[in-house]
């Protein structure tokens, strides 16, 4: 069954006239469209009882239709108001929605405001959770392309890894990094993070101009796209002979990494998992080093439905992908995180990102 059809279904069941999908990765998963609209009006309608249209750029009808989108598509100009197009479009079809199903989590207020003027008799509900729960399981196609992205990643860090030289910024990596994927005909799938020395200890720091010297731990945090699906990796590896300090420190991230992934089976709560990890952490002695979730989802976008935390009582599933990412940022020693993609198999996991997890010692 099609994407549209699983949400037309969904209208029927749920007696709902209309849903209106506008986050621009939930439109490339029901219509094959990846599009980037800037702050342009972009969206799929799905009707109950009627033929969907996608709206979009006018200038953009030529590449919706080539990305595979059978159904009307309906372009605005610059010089309109997309949003009475969109009403407009609707009142041609002889609906009058008294129900929108609506991304709460994304349609922005003064274009929610114009859906109600136009449609003032309508009530809004959330598409939002039934977007999630038909994305979150990953179909066989889907895998494959996950694969494939974890495996540009892993070859992204093994160019990291042999760019580290003394006295090489850390941009300079970043560049050389990027240009290996970009030779292999993709693009990354967020900023590729290169971090040296005390800025490893800042779980979200910025890659810059610092040297990278004998005796820095250098962590990449990385990903590529591959076919519109993501991949997300980080590994930290150590330039010259590690302390000791650094060592334990990353021989415990590495203990939370592959106990948390021991337990991935259908069946686990996502915050069962973070807690086996946050477990590990906190008896080693650095429980107040790990300031964030265990992961995320992981597919189209790079941070998906769902998040792996605490408080997620999530049971997991066959199909399901997210990150396994523990971390521990201790500014006088060192920041550690390490990062696989894992997809929760019929009885266990399938670990995606490969590139090697021993501490590497440049
Ligand atoms: N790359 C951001 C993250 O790992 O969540
Ligand atoms: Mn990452
Ligand atoms: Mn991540």
């Amino acid at each position: 069954m099609s994407k549209v059809e699983e949400i037309q279904n969904y209208l029927q069941q749920n007696q709902i006239d209309a849903a209106f999908v506008t986050t621009p990765d939930n439109v490339f998963y029901v219509s094959g469209f990846k599009s980037n609209p800037h702050e342009r009006l972009l969206g799929v309608m799905i009707f109950k009882n009627a033929e969907p249209f996608l709206i979009c750029p006018k200038m953009e009808i030529p590449d919706a239709k080539a990305a595979g989108w059978s159904y009307e598509v309906v372009g605005h100009q610059d010089t309109e108001n997309s949003m009475e197009v969109l009403a407009q479009t609707i009142k041609d079809r002889n609906v009058n929605p008294s129900a929108f199903a609506i991304e709460k989590a994304h349609l922005i207020v003064e274009r929610f405001e114009a859906l109600q003027q136009s449609f003032p008799e309508a009530n809004f509900v959330r598409l939002d959770e039934k977007i999630n729960a038909l994305r979150v399981i990953k179909d066989e196609h889907e895998l494959e392309k996950l694969r494939k992205a974890a495996e540009l990643a892993d070859y992204a860090i093994e160019v990291g890894c042999k760019e580290i030289a003394e006295g090489k910024t850390e941009m300079e990596i970043v560049t050389a990094i990027e240009s290996a994927i970009q030779e292999k005909g993709c693009k990354m799938s967020f900023e590729t993070t290169v971090l040296s020395g005390p800025k490893t200890a800042s779980p979200h720091g910025i890659p810059g101009s610092r040297k990278i010297e004998k005796g820095d731990m250098v962590l990449f945090d990385l990903g590529v796209n591959y076919d519109g699906y993501c991949s997300d990796i980080t590994r930290t590896v150590a330039f010259g002979e590690p302390s000791e300090a650094q060592k334990e420190i990353y021989h415990t991230v590495l203990a939370a990494n592959t106990n948390a992934i021991a337990a991935v089976k259908p069946g686990v709560r996502a915050m069962e998992l973070d807690k086996i990890a946050r477990d590990t952490i906190a008896d080693a002695g650095f429980g107040e080093y790990f300031t964030h979730r265990l992961g995320h989802g992981l597919g189209i976008s790079v941070h998906e439905f769902p998040s792996v935390t605490g408080a997620n009582e999530l049971i997991m599933e066959e199909g399901m992908v997210f990150t396994i990412e523990p971390g521990i940022y201790k500014s006088d020693v060192t920041g550690v995180r390490i990062e696989d993609d894992v997809v929760v198999t019929k009885d266990g996991v399938e670990v995606l990102t490969k590139f090697q997890k021993e501490l590497i010692v440049l």
